[in-house]
C-alpha cells in the first residue's frame, strides 16, 4: 500500500481589489496530484470602488491592510490548521496594482518569518491558468491557455509546469477593461462583465455593426480601445438611450469579443497543435465565451481537450495561487526577503 503523502500550502492573493486567503491539502502520493480546497476565503471590495467606476488603488491598498489579518484567521480556522502545518505559502508577487501587491507580499514575508516556512512568489497569471487544476486532473500538454481578465487578454502556449510562451496580447485595453469601460458607456454599472452580459440575455444580435477589431491580423494580438470608441459613437448617436437599446447594444459588444477571441484561439491551434485548450481569468466566467469557445472547439479541433475553471475559480481567489505554489515549489526559498513584488512581471 502507499503511504499518504499530503502538503498543506496557504496562498495569498491582494493583486487588485479582492483579498484572498485559501489553503489547499495537495495528496502527492498519486501519479497526478489532487487538490483539496480547505479553505478559499475572498473579501471582495467592488461595493466600496463602484462609486467610482474602477478600482481606485489606494482605497485598494487601505482595505488589504485592514482585512489580511481577519481573511487569514478565517482560512486557518475554516481549514483547522495550525501555522505547523502549512508547508509552503505562496503569494501572488504580481501584476497587478503596486500599493495592492505590496500588502499581500508583506504579510506572506511577515509569515514565513515568523513560522519559518518557504515562500514562492506567484505570477498572477500563471495563477489563473493553474486554476483549471483546481478542479481537473492530468491535463495533457501543449496547452493553450486563452487568458481573459481586468488587466489582460493574452493568448499562451504552457508546454510544461512552470514552462509559458506568450503567444499574443492585447496592444491596448484588456478584454475585461473593455467591458468595464462600455458598461460604464451605458449606465450599467461596475463591474461592467456580469452586467453587461446580464443585460446582453435581452438583446437580440444584427441591430448594430460593430468592428472585430483585428480579426484578420495574422499576429495573435489583440485590440479593444476603438470597439469601446465605437461604443461611445453609437451612444453619442442615440437621441434617448432605451433598456432595449441598451440590451442590444451589450449584445454586440460581447458577441464581437467573443468572435476575436474565439478566431485567434483557433488560429493558434493550427499552428501549435495543443492537446488541450483552457480558458482562465474573470472573464472566462462569461457564460456566452464559454459556451461559443466549446462550440468552436468542437466544429474545428475536435480532439482537443477544453477546460475552464468553475465560476469561483475564475474571478482573483488564493486557492490558484496556492495551486501554483505547488507545480513551482521548487522555485519556493527559505529566505523570505528574496520574494521580489513587482507590478509589471510578463508571463514570458
Ligand atoms: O481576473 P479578474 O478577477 O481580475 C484581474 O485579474 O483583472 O478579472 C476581472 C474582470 C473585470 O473586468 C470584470 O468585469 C470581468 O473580469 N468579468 C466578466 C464577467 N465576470 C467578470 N467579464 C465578462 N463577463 C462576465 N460574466
Ligand atoms: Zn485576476
Amino acid at each position: 500500500m502507499t503511504r499518504s503523502t499530503n502538503m498543506n500550502i496557504l496562498g495569498i492573493e491582494t493583486s487588485c481589489d479582492e483579498t484572498a486567503v485559501a489553503i489547499i491539502k495537495v495528496q502527492t502520493n498519486q501519479k497526478s496530484p489532487i487538490f483539496h480546497v480547505l479553505s478559499n476565503v475572498v473579501s471582495s471590495q467592488v461595493k466600496l470602488h463602484a462609486k467610482y467606476g474602477g478600482v481606485v488603488p489606494n482605497l485598494a491598498a487601505r482595505e488589504h491592510a485592514k482585512n489580511i489579518i481577519p481573511c487569514l484567521e478565517e482560512a486557518m480556522e475554516t481549514a483547522k490548521l495550525s501555522s505547523q502545518q502549512i508547508d509552503l505559502i505562496a503569494v501572488t508577487r504580481g501584476p497587478g496594482l503596486i500599493s495592492a501587491l505590496l500588502i499581500g507580499t508583506s504579510a506572506a514575508k511577515s509569515l514565513a518569518y515568523a513560522w519559518q516556512k518557504p515562500i514562492i512568489g506567484i505570477d498572477h497569471i500563471a495563477g489563473h491558468i493553474y486554476a483549471n487544476w483546481i478542479e481537473n486532473r492530468n491535463i495533457e500538454f501543449p496547452i493553450l491557455c486563452l487568458v481573459v481578465s481586468g488587466g489582460h487578454t493574452e493568448l499562451v502556449l504552457m508546454t510544461d509546469y512552470g514552462k509559458f510562451e506568450l503567444l499574443g496580447k492585447t496592444r491596448d485595453d484588456a478584454i475585461g477593461e473593455a467591458f468595464d469601460k462600455t458598461s460604464r458607456l451605458l449606465e450599467l454599472g461596475y463591474p461592467g462583465g456580469p452586467a453587461i452580459s446580464r443585460v446582453a440575455e435581452n438583446g437580440t444580435l444584427g441591430k448594430f455593426n460593430l468592428p472585430r477589431p483585428m480579426i484578420h491580423d495574422k499576429s495573435f494580438d489583440f485590440s479593444f480601445s476603438g470597439l469601446k470608441t465605437a461604443i461611445r459613437e453609437l451612444v453619442i448617436s442615440q437621441k434617448k438611450i432605451t433598456d432595449s437599446t441598451r440590451a442590444e447594444i451589450a449584445k454586440e459588444f460581447q458577441q464581437a469579443t467573443i468572435d476575436v477571441l474565439i478566431s485567434k484561439t483557433i488560429k493558434a491551434t493550427e499552428k501549435y497543435y495543443p492537446k488541450t485548450i483552457i480558458l482562465a481569468g474573470g472573464v472566462a466566467a462569461n457564460k456566452e465565451l464559454r459556451k461559443q469557445l466549446g462550440i468552436a472547439i468542437e466544429k474545428n479541433v475536435s480532439k482537443t481537450k477544453y477546460l475552464m475553471p468553475s465560476l469561483k475559480f475564475c474571478a482573483d481567489n488564493a486557492s490558484m495561487v496556492a495551486v501554483a505554489g505547488y507545480f513551482e515549489r521548487y522555485k519556493a526559498t527559505n529566505s523570505p526577503w528574496d520574494v521580489q513584488t513587482d507590478a509589471n512581471i510578463t508571463i514570458a
